[in-house]
């Protein structure tokens, strides 16, 4: 199996408790970055009315619940939510939880959708899974309107430099993959967690990646010690 098929069916597994999983090993700060990470995507579009707001790798669709949620408390209307992720048993769970949104199984370096279809583009957790990285940033950047709005919540790869970043990578690597295991039964699914933080890009590296492409950004904010990153893009 190539390593993409091999992350796919690895989150198929675990669809079931991975919400479970998410709220214990982040100890609820997950909710807090992404409210963050809608509220100030909101205030940098700055328009009342938006037509589509896709979610890539949407999983099991937490975002676009906040997405929902924080236009509902903001007064802004959204005709359309679409939620895009290749696990069928990660969208299981989300059409479960949220069967008014629309679901589309597809990969992020290969969106079947047209040109120039949304105001926001948001990919949480997501990108670190894309093997084909350069061809989905190039799929968001067509996919969104221009003016519009990319927003990326990851883990990007630290540099160890105090105590906190070693009790960070202590808990990353000895503690979160023995509870996610508990929790998943599938104790290599959050053994792949750290080591693909690892492998993945700096908060610097990946801000040249977007920029190449033609994104500018707007806003980058490290949450928790730098444990998650805030990215929000605008296609100009
Ligand atoms: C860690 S989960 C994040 C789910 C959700 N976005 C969240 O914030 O909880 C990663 C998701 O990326 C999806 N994924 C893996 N490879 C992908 C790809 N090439 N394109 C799009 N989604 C992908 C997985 O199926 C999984 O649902």
């Amino acid at each position: 199996m190539d390593k993409q098929k091999k992350i796919v069916s690895m989150f198929d597994d675990i669809a079931k408790s991975y919400d479970i999983a998410n709220r214990i090993l982040s100890f609820g700060s997950d909710i807090v970055w992404r409210k963050r990470a809608c509220e100030r995507a909101f205030e940098i579009y700055n328009n009342d009315s938006i037509e589509r707001i896709v979610d890539v790798a949407c999983g099991t669709g937490d975002m676009l619940g906040f997405w929902e949620q924080t236009a509902r408390k903001k007064g802004i209307g959204v005709d359309d939510f679409v939620g895009v992720d290749p696990s069928e048993g990660m969208l299981e769970v989300a059409k479960e939880k949220f069967p008014h949104f629309s679901y589309v199984v597809a990969f992020a370096q290969d969106l079947p959708l047209p040109s120039e279809a949304a105001e926001f583009v948001s990919i949480t957790y997501g990108i670190r899974n894309v093997v084909e990285r350069k061809e989905a940033i190039d799929e968001f950047y067509r996919i969104l309107k221009p003016g519009g709005v990319l927003v990326i919540l990851e883990f990007t790869k630290r540099r160890k430099q105090n105590l906190m970043d070693n009790i960070v990578e202590f808990y990353m690597k000895n503690i979160l993959p023995r509870v996610g295991g508990m929790v998943s039964g599938n104790k290599d699914a959050y053994e792949y967690l750290p080591n693909s933080i690892d492998s993945f890009l700096t908060t610097e590296q990946l801000i040249e990646e977007l920029e190449a492409v033609g994104f500018t950004m707007e806003y980058v904010k490290a949450f928790s010690f730098g444990i998650s990153t805030l990215f929000i893009a605008k296609k100009v």
